[in-house]
C-alpha cells in the first residue's frame, strides 16, 4: 500500500511481518498478501515488513525499501518517524511463531496478535508440546526425540517405535523435511533428511484416521471456535504438495457425528487454556479408525491465512469475514499492552 500520510492520522499503524528465516517464508508471503488484502483499511495503516535475518525492511509504493530501526521498531519515512500500535505477525516458523520475536516485542512493549513467548517456544517444539499435552490428558503418538548432538542408534529406535512412522524435523512446519516411513530401511534416510532442517528430529508412530483440524480465537474472554475441517490428503499424508498444491481436499465443516465434533472442539478448548494460548491458533488431531479416541498432532501458532489455507476456509464457513476476525485479532491484541 503506497504510504500516504494525509491518511494516517487517526488510523492505527500496524506493521505485518512477513518471511522469516526458514523454508516457510515462501507461505508466510502468500499468508501475509491476503493479511494485507483483507485487513480493515478504515481502521489500521497496514505497513508490511520483510524480515530475511537481520534485513527487516519496508517496501514503499516507488520500490524503495527502508529498513526498521530495530532499537524500537519503528521506521523513517518521509522524514517522519512511524511507531507501532501492534504487530501483525505472519511468520511461520522462525523467527514469528517460535517466541522470539515475541520476546522481542514484549521487550520493546509493543503489542503482537500471537501467543506470547513462552507459549511460542513450547508449542514450537513439537517433542516438549507433546510432553505437556500428554500430561494434561491428552492421548499423543508414542516417539522418540533425537538431537544432533547425541549418537542414535537405528536398530534400537525400531524397537522402541512401530511402523509405519513419521519422521519430522522437531521445529518445523509445512511437512518439510518430513517422511513417512513405512520400511526399516528407510528409517536412516528419513532422520538424515530431517536433519538438514532442524538439529531435533521427532519420529512419531503412524496414527491411522481421520485427520480434523481446529481454528479457534479468543476474543473479549471468549474463546470462539470455528467449524472442524476434516483433511483428506491425495497423498499419503498431508504433506507439502497437499497442503499448498492442491493434493488435498478440506472439508468444512467437518461430516463428523455431532458428539466427535464437540469432543475435538472441547479438547482443543481445554488445550487452548492450558497451553495458555492467544489469538488465532489451530489444533490439529487424529481420529484414531474405529474408535472415539482422539490423539493430538499439533498447535499451529501462526496458522497459514493464505488462500489455501484451513483457517480462512473455517472463518467463512461460520458466516464470518477474515477482515472482521482479523479486526478482533488486532483489538485483542492491543488490550493487553
Ligand atoms: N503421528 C502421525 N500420525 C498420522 N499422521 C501424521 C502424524 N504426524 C504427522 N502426520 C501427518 O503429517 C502432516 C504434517 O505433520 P505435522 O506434525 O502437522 O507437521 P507440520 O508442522 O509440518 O505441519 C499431518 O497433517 C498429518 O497428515
Ligand atoms: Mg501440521
Amino acid at each position: 500500500m503506497p504510504y500516504q500520510s494525509s491518511h494516517i492520522m487517526n488510523k492505527k499503524n500496524i506493521a505485518l511481518l512477513a518471511g522469516g528465516n526458514s523454508g516457510e517464508a515462501e507461505i508466510s508471503f502468500k499468508s501475509a498478501l491476503i493479511i494485507e488484502q483483507n485487513i480493515d483499511q478504515d481502521l489500521y495503516n497496514v505497513f508490511k515488513i520483510n524480515l530475511h535475518k537481520t534485513d527487516w525492511h519496508y517496501i514503499d509504493g516507488e520500490g524503495q525499501q527502508h529498513q526498521i530501526d530495530k532499537n524500537d521498531f519503528s521506521l523513517m519515512l518521509n522524514g517522519e518517524k512511524i511507531n507501532f500500535e501492534c504487530a501483525f505477525i505472519a511468520i511461520h516458523g522462525t523467527p514469528g511463531e517460535d517466541g522470539m520475536l515475541q520476546g522481542y516485542f514484549e521487550l520493546l512493549q509493543i503489542p503482537y496478535t500471537t501467543c506470547d513467548h513462552t507459549t511460542s517456544a513450547i508449542t514450537f517444539n513439537k517433542s516438549y508440546c507433546n510432553k505437556i499435552v500428554a500430561a494434561s490428558g491428552v492421548n499423543i503418538s508414542h516417539s522418540v526425540h533425537l538431537f544432533n548432538t547425541q549418537a542414535y542408534n537405528i536398530q534400537q529406535i525400531l524397537e522402541e517405535i512401530s511402523l509405519p512412522c513419521f519422521v519430522k524435523p522437531n521445529n518445523g512446519g509445512s511437512s518439510i523435511g518430513m517422511s513417512k516411513v513405512n520400511h526399516a530401511q528407510d528409517l536412516e534416510a528419513a532422520i538424515l533428511k530431517a536433519f538438514q532442517e532442524d538439529n531435533q528430529v521427532l519420529i512419531e508412530e503412524f496414527i491411522e484416521g481421520k485427520e480434523l483440524s481446529c481454528g479457534m480465537i479468543k476474543a473479549n474472554d471468549k474463546i470462539l471456535v470455528f467449524p472442524l475441517t476434516q483433511i483428506i490428503s491425495e497423498n499419503e499424508y498431508f504433506d507439502y504438495e497437499a497442503k499448498y498444491l492442491g493434493k488435498s481436499k478440506e472439508v468444512t465443516p467437518a461430516e463428523v457425528d455431532e458428539t466427535i465434533a464437540i469432543k475435538v472442539k472441547s479438547t482443543a478448548t481445554y488445550l487452548y487454556n492450558k497451553l495458555n494460548c492467544k489469538g488465532i491458533v489451530r489444533f490439529d488431531f487424529i481420529l484414531k479408525s474405529n474408535s472415539e479416541d482422539l490423539y493430538f498432532l499439533e498447535v499451529n501458532t501462526v496458522p497459514g491465512q493464505s488462500a489455501e489455507s484451513i483457517v480462512p476456509q473455517q472463518i467463512r464457513s461460520m458466516g464470518l469475514t477474515i477482515r472482521e476476525v482479523y479486526t478482533m485479532l488486532i483489538e485483542e491484541s492491543m488490550k493487553k499492552s
